[in-house]
């Protein structure tokens, strides 16, 4: 009924924990993490070894997971302010091994970013360049700095990077050469996902190779080309039974990997910022069934975990895997459509709909896999507690990193005072 990959799940101590902190909870599994890691890094490395991977922490800032990533990975990609106090001061990462963007970056996280000499800033605006350099000035340190490219790849990601041939990377380009301080070495892009095809690393690689080519006879000395994530897993099986996921970032790698020996005879170094294809697999969500209805056709199962904290607005539902588990498995029927819901008052709150025997009955305990990426670090309060936190080590011994909120650590939250400070009743 599942991809053999997913009887994994089963190997986690889900008893233990519902009897521990009960439902829902997050579940991150150290060799859940490790799995999907080292399979995407050995594939990418035995075509690029000598590739940067940064990770992507807005996918899931978690502490305890950014630590255990830290051990697999080159650096981290950090987006905002806090992302980069939680690098540099909580985390005690080394300053070169972190990478800034971010279309709004603020005057605190410039000048940390630049105070502590990250290994390099992608400028994603004249302004953002502007700040920059004004800063660099003001501190006298040299800045390594990238420019964002927008390629066009895909509408939605518009927002952010220049376009090459626009006035504003021109703009960008002289500033930069007029600058003392900031020293260009990297051309970024990123923008839709490669391995589901919506991006076209030919046509990516060509264009990042035509603007390289601008700056070299401009003078620059270009070194790094930084493509972004986008390699996000797939659980299908192709005709054959192979993962069409693992064939899929062979294939673009092994192309990166012609394109970069034929086109840049001077050995660039390529960086990637994957997110989900590092963590989306390491984290699971344990669930409660609450009710089943059948109604309209369709069989509706309500969880007690909605789209607040597994659905995320990148999350994919349709990569979430539904597992039953424990307790009284409904009677063996054919597989039929069922439409997993979270117990929240909104249409939305849908977590997927799945062809699924046997189905689920109430006090059921359901696993939601592939339950990593921009769940924890993309929830929203859905006037829902935050679900429990526990970590499974290798040995599959659990820590409670925390327990399911109460009503009275929500309430905390909102904490009147007057001007003063003062907490006014
Ligand atoms: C600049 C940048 N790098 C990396 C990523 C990670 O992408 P993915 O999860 O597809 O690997 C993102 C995601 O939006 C991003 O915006």
């Amino acid at each position: 009924m599942f991809p053999t990959q997913f009887s994994e799940l089963f190997d986690l101590p889900i008893e233990k924990i519902v009897n521990t902190v009960g439902t829902p909870t997050f579940v991150v599994s150290d060799r859940l993490l490790h799995k999907q890691i080292t399979e995407f890094l050995s594939v990418t490395k035995e075509f690029i070894p000598e590739i940067g991977v940064f990770y992507s922490v807005k996918t899931n800032d978690y502490p305890p997971l950014l630590r255990k990533i830290l051990g697999y990975v080159d650096g981290l990609e950090v987006v905002s302010e806090y992302e980069l106090i939680l690098a540099l001061e909580k985390l005690n990462v080394n300053p070169d091994r972190i990478i800034l963007n971010g279309p709004y970056k603020n005057n605190n996280e410039i000048q940390m970013a630049i105070d502590r000499e990250i290994y390099m800033i992608n400028i994603d605006s004249l302004q953002d360049a502007r700040h920059i350099e004004e800063c660099a000035n003001r501190l006298k340190k040299h800045v390594r700095v990238g420019i964002r490219l927008n390629l066009a790849c895909s509408s939605s990601w518009h927002k952010f990077g220049l376009v090459p041939d626009g006035q504003e990377f021109q703009e960008i380009l002289k500033l930069i050469k007029r600058s003392t301080f900031l020293d260009l070495r990297g051309l970024h892009h990123h923008g839709g996902h490669f391995t589901d095809g919506s991006e076209n690393i030919d046509f990516l690689l060509t264009s990042i190779h035509k603007v390289w080519n601008d700056l070299l006879q401009k003078g620059f000395c270009p070194e790094i080309i930084d493509i972004g994530g986008g390699f996000l897993p797939y659980i299908e099986l192709s005709t054959e039974g192979k993962w069409i996921y693992q064939e899929n970032v062979k294939n673009i790698f092994r192309e990166i990997s012609e394109f970069l020996k034929i086109n840049f005879p001077g050995h660039p170094k390529l960086i990637i910022e994957p997110g989900r294809a590092l963590v989306e697999g390491a984290v699971v969500v344990i669930s409660r069934v609450g009710n089943v209805k059948y109604d309209n056709n369709k069989i509706w199962v309500y969880l007690d975990v909605g789209t607040s904290y597994v659905g995320g607005q990148h999350g994919g539902k349709d990569r979430i895997i539904f597992a039953p588990l424990l307790k009284q498995l409904g009677v063996e029927v054919p597989a039929q459509e069922i439409a997993f819901c979270g117990p929240m008052c909104y249409a939305t709150d849908v977590l997927g709909v799945q062809k699924f025997s046997p189905f689920p009955k109430e006090d059921d305990i359901t696993i939601i896999g592939n339950a990593g990426a921009y769940t924890m670090s993309l929830r929203w309060h859905g006037s829902q507690p935050y679900p429990a936190i526990v970590q499974v080590n290798l040995a599959s011994e659990i820590s409670i990193h925390s327990t399911r909120q109460s009503v009275e650590e929500i309430f905390s939250f909102y904490k009147v005072t007057d001007v003063f400070g003062n907490v006014l009743p």
